[in-house]
């Protein structure tokens, strides 16, 4: 199998090299047509790393000048977000983890160091110790969103666990798991299904309840926000060994494998109709990178099966490999709300090279 992995490895390698050429300069989020866009101006948008994190993820296999080049540039443009109060929030780890955490493992930078320490002590900032909880989104200044806390945050506490060990103050790591602790309780349901978001009271902490988010409904499954799950719970048992973040990732790969469709494509919610075509292959793709960390840790070969065979769809069904558009997964979608459904997503790209590179043996842990 590896042998496969290696082939399709090569073959994105080859397609990024044409890509990175194609689109210098720009942080993409989609396409405009078969070509990347560019959210250079919207510099606090949340995926603004995910193009510089597959950029270094192949550098790391290569050492492509090219490739570094457009990376740090990345990087560079983002410390306009520093500057920005409102556009800093709990995706920090999404935006620096890829861009200067990167830098900062794969060329010793002491100028992305100090990049990765600002963007953690902004996140540890967001701490409400009332409720144990990182806040997610910010608002106008009305403190509207003071008390909302939602899934997709447990991929940014692994920018907490590097910022202690990288200065020895355990602040950090603390905090990230406090709120792995709260996320635990509150968002995943017995059966390891998953809420989006949860609402606290930002004075006293206490929990108000669940809300739909960008899935279907209250109570519904977003696949996406799942996948969060699976791979962040088993970060933060990577980054702390504490066996209840083990457990609850692998409660939540198992109601996500027991929901995957026969074709293997993954749904944007799994309680939505089974006549609404809308799929999210980054779904698919960051659950897979979940499941891989999981059979690394575990070592049950039924997480690399389910790995295998959701990136083997994808690979079979929802990949464009070659040079003529710039991304790689075809049938992504934000939110099962939204107008637009089954396009490309740099989130998606980013995650689906991960798990190639992880099975080909070839990964910079970047998390
Ligand atoms: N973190 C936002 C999302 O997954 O869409």
């Amino acid at each position: 199998m590896e042998l496969i992995w290696r082939d399709i490895l090569e073959k994105i390698y080859r397609k990024e090299e044409t890509v990175a050429q194609r689109n210098a300069g720009k942080i993409p989020y989609s396409t405009d047509g078969n070509f990347f866009d560019d959210r250079s101006e919207d510099i606090c948008w949340w995926t603004n790393g995910f193009w510089a994190g597959l950029l270094w993820q192949l550098y790391g296999v290569k050492k492509n000048a090219l490739f570094r080049k457009e990376a740090e540039r990345v990087e560079r443009k983002l410390d306009r977000n520093f500057t920005i109060a409102r556009g800093m929030d709990h995706d920090s780890g999404f935006k620096w983890l890829l861009t200067a955490g990167a830098n900062a493992l794969l060329t010793g930078s002491g100028e992305s160091k100090n990049r990765l320490l600002l963007a953690a002590n902004d996140l540890a900032g967001r701490f409400n110790p009332a409720g144990n909880f990182l806040r997610a989104w910010n608002d106008p200044g009305d403190g509207t969103n003071a008390g909302i806390a939602i899934i997709d945050c447990m991929m940014n506490l692994p920018l907490l666990y590097r910022a202690s060990g990288m200065t020895g103050d355990p602040r950090f790591r603390a905090i990230a798991v406090r709120h792995a602790e709260t996320a635990r309780k509150y968002f995943v349901r017995e059966d390891g299904s998953c809420a989006h978001i949860a609402q606290f009271d930002p004075e006293t902490g206490e929990f108000l309840g669940t809300l739909g988010g960008q899935g279907m409904a209250v109570g519904s499954s977003w696949t996406r926000g799942q996948s969060w799950a699976i791979y962040g719970f088993a970060l933060s048992y990577r980054h702390t060994r504490r066996e209840q973040f083990l457990a609850t990732s692998e409660r939540v790969a198992h109601n996500f494998m027991e929901c995957i469709p026969k074709n293997g494509y993954i749904p944007v919610d799994f309680c939505q109709e089974q006549a609404c075509d809308a799929e999210d292959d980054s779904a698919a793709a960051i659950a897979s990178c979940g499941l891989l960390e999981l059979f690394r840790i575990t070592g049950k070969e039924e997480y690399l099966q389910a790995a295998e065979r959701l990136l083997g769809a994808l690979a079979e069904g929802r990949c464009d490999l070659t040079a003529e558009r710039d991304n790689i997964l075809t049938r992504c979608s934000a939110a099962y709300h939204d107008e637009k459904h089954n396009f490309a997503l740099i989130y998606g790209d980013y995650f689906f090279t991960e798990a190639v590179l992880k099975l080909s043996d070839k990964e910079t842990f970047l998390w």
